[in-house]
């Protein structure tokens, strides 16, 4: 019988003369669960973009089952029984969970579906998977854990059994992770093969082999045992060794900088979403917020921005009131907002890398003068970003879309810092960044909190949160469960997560 599931031969792909995938082999076993790793750009979801129909190969050959197939659009793959579930979701905003899922299905039984039954069928699926969604939700209102269910769900119900998913766990909580590889493990049990795009290397003990891309070439394919390491893996994807260690923060934060008091804010479903939030960030201080998603962060950070208007509560910076301005008013204030979702705030995605960069400043000096924009200083200012950041790219003109998602968090992150904010409000600010990328990021949040801003850290990565918050608040319910120093990491973070205040001793509130 037929072992492999897929198998890719020697595929090339091409970008604008540029070895995107470079001859590469992978092999997915029946049955497994396999990881695909690299840095940001290394051509992960090219080649699963590739498998999955989206892009035509310049080279190569691929098997699905043992057959020779030609996978020409995405409505091939699925007949041959591949889904995929994208690092940026293509789900239908205006449109409801199950109205979503039967767009996918037109193809195969045609229009008249009965909206109900396919709810109730999706029902059956979401518990069996353990994930929690209501099939009538409009996307829009879904936090992006949720949309992610949505996508996986739609996959499984268009009857994937080769499953493709890029970077799935980016937009997961811990507690979501576990019960996502629960998930997995049972998909894996029904006999169904799994490809895990990931950036997080404690998640391949879950997986049974792993492959790594390096510049778009194979550098390895290897069964994961207890002699493979977070080292090893490391060293296979970036060719070097690479530090994990920060500094403590010596100096004590200031004076209290940006005061967040009594918030009260309703989500888009109109629904309270933060109840009487309050909290002081001080100069030179990091703030990390941890919760469960879905529970006020988003909101949090939009209302602190202006994108969003609270109903009750004020926010002061250096004491002077400044809520529920217009969004261009904080930005002038030099308050600075890495979103959680790159694509629908944090980026113009059709225009070039080089304007995403300013899109704060495009009508200000240096960049413009007398109404005209300053080519030189615009390619100066790029030139000077793309090196510090590393960021992967042709000559900077190349719209935001074509660039890999770590290279566009990463744009993100060489407009909002270079800001020299006052107040940096980062969301998931690594989400989808390689281990080195991360470790930069993490620093250049040290640097600008070294510099005097006031940090607000969102990040549903504990670890995150706790090697660089001074403090570390946590949210559950649109409420502050409590403030811990940061040398009481220990104490139970978790507990106050999932709203059990009592259960956790020794936590000022
Ligand atoms: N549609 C496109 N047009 C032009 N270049 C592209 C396109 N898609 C990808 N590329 C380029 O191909 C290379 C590989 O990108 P890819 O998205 O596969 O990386 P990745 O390994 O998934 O990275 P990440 O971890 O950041 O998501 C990058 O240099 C990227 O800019
Ligand atoms: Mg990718």
């Amino acid at each position: 019988m037929e072992t492999l599931a897929v198998k890719m031969l020697g595929i090339t792909k091409i970008f604008n003369n540029v070895k995107a995938i470079d001859r590469v082999d992978f092999e997915l076993k029946k049955g497994s669960i396999h990881g695909l790793l690299g840095e940001n750009g290394a051509g992960k979801t090219t080649l699963m973009n590739v498998l999955y129909g989206l892009y035509k190969e310049e080279e190569g050959e691929i098997f699905i089952n043992g057959n020779k197939e030609e996978i020409f659009s995405p409505v091939k793959a699925i007949s041959l029984g591949i889904g995929m579930v994208h690092q940026h979701f293509m789900l239908a905003r205006p449109l409801s969970v199950v109205e979503n899922v039967m767009l996918g299905r037109k193809s195969r039984r045609g229009i008249l579906l009965d909206t109900n039954q396919t709810a109730e069928e999706l029902k059956v699926l979401a518990e069996k998977y353990k994930m929690d969604i209501d099939p009538y939700s409009k996307i829009w209102q879904l936090s992006v854990g949720e949309q992610q269910r949505v996508e996986i769900l739609t996959a499984i119900y268009q009857g994937a059994e080769i499953l493709i998913l890029d970077e799935p766990t980016a937009v997961l909580t811990p507690q979501e992770v576990d019960a996502f590889f629960c998930t997995l493990r049972e998909m894996k049990d029904d006999g169904k093969s799994i490809i895990l795009i990931t950036h997080k290397l404690e998640e391949i003990i879950s997986i049974d082999e792993v492959t790594v891309l390096r510049d778009g070439k194979l550098i390895d394919t290897k069964v994961v045992d207890d002699k493979v390491t977070k080292d090893d893996l490391t060293r296979m994807m970036v060719g070097k060794d690479v530090m994990f260690d920060f500094p403590e923060n010596t100096k004590e934060p200031g004076k209290i900088k940006y005061c967040i008091k009594n918030i009260c804010a309703k989500n888009d479903k109109g629904l309270s979403a933060l109840k009487d939030f309050s909290l002081d960030i001080r100069e030179g201080e990091i703030v990390g917020l941890a919760g469960v998603d879905g529970n006020g962060q988003r909101e949090l950070c939009e209302v602190l921005t202006g994108l969003r208007k609270a109903d009750s509560g004020e926010i002061e910076l250096n004491k002077n009131e400044i809520i529920n301005k217009p969004p261009v008013f904080y930005i002038e204030q030099g308050i600075s907002h890495i979103p959680e979702d790159r694509h629908t705030t944090g980026l113009a995605l059709n225009w070039s890398l080089k304007r995403n960069l300013i899109l704060k400043e495009l009508n200000k000096a240096p960049y413009v003068k007398n109404g005209l924009l300053q080519p030189k200083v615009i390619d100066k200012h790029w030139e000077e970003a793309r090196k510090e950041y590393q960021i992967k790219s042709i000559n900077g003109d190349e719209k935001a879309r074509a660039l890999s998602g770590g290279n566009q968090q990463k744009i993100i992150l060489a407009r909002e810092i270079n800001l020299k904010p006052q107040v940096l409000i980062a969301n998931q600010p690594t989400r989808g960044l390689d281990v080195s990328a991360a470790e930069y990021v993490r620093q250049q949040i040290l640097n600008a909190r070294n510099n005097g801003a006031a940090v607000l850290l969102i990040s549903a990565d504990l670890e995150e949160i706790i090697q660089l918050s001074d403090r570390i608040a946590v949210i559950c319910g649109g409420k502050l469960m409590g403030i811990l120093p940061r040398c009481s990491a220990t104490c139970d973070i978790g507990a106050l997560m999932m709203g059990k205040l009592q259960e956790v001793a020794n936590c000022e509130r």
